[in-house]
């Protein structure tokens, strides 16, 4: 099972991609995790990177595509994965192709903009393992702590308002043409794609997704 989530920032790709790894028992890859924890190492990539994430622009691609090169060739993305935030530009899906790899699922969530502002300045997260909380629409059980492993949760330095309505324009200017890319692919036949809506409860999505997933995967060829 190879899968993608397209979506807006904020638009809870980290979110729903905790249930279908769960589920379909593969990994989460997340290009903005995996930058993340290079500026937490202060790695000669973090460094590279720091201030660009700050201001809420896309990595260089060449960059992108060689740390999800390296990644899906790890022996736990053999039986698939997730694709959380990548690819995210033409030519990192194209670079996706090249590398041979092809997908099952294309999953687009839809969520409104001012929806997005208002989820993005209340999350917080758990740097350890990605988990996503909202203080009011998925608090965690003790404040500000991982519900699991009881850590400190952190803020994300580009949920300024600012930055996330940069984040916003960047996303329709240069991510939101894979909808075309994806969909024409499905057209022939080359993956299965699906808009979701993003709105409503976390658990009430997860179920609009697995409902997709399973319904192709119990009824082979209905696609
Ligand atoms: P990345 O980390 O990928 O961020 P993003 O795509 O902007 O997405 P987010 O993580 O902000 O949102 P999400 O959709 O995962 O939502 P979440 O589930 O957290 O990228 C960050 C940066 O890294 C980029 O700006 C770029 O610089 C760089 N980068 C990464 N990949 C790159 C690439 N491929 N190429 C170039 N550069 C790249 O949910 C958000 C909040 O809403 C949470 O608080 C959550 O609890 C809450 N929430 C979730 N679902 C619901 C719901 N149904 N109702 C109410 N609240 C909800």
């Amino acid at each position: 099972m190879r899968i993608m989530f397209l979506g807006a920032p904020g638009s809870g790709k980290g979110t729903q991609a905790k249930f279908i790894c769960e589920r379909f028992r593969i990994p989460q890859i997340s290009t903005g995790d995996m930058l993340r924890a290079a500026i937490a190492e202060g790695n000669e990539l973090g460094k590279r990177v720091k201030a660009i994430m700050e201001a809420g622009e896309l990595v260089p691609d060449a960059v992108i595509l060689e740390l999800v090169r390296q990644r899906i060739a790890q022996p736990d993305c053999a039986g698939g994965f997730l694709l959380d935030g990548f690819p995210r530009t033409l030519a990192q899906a194209e670079g996706l192709e090249n590398m041979g790899v092809s997908l099952d699922w294309v999953i687009e969530l839809e969520v409104p903009p001012e929806e997005i502002v208002k989820r993005l300045s209340g999350r917080w997260i758990h740097p350890g393992s990605g988990r996503v909380y909202h203080l009011i629409y998925h608090p965690p059980l003790e404040n500000l702590k991982d519900d699991l492993t009881k850590e400190p949760l952190i803020q994300r330095d580009d949920d300024k308002e600012e930055t996330v309505r940069r984040r916003l324009e960047v996303y329709q200017r240069q991510t939101a043409p894979l909808v075309g890319f994806y969909r024409q692919l499905a057209e022939r036949g080359k993956v299965r794609f699906a808009t979701i809506s993003g709105v409503g409860g976390v658990e009430e999505i997860r179920d609009r997704i697995f409902q997709v997933l399973e319904s192709v995967l119990t009824i082979p060829g209905s696609a």
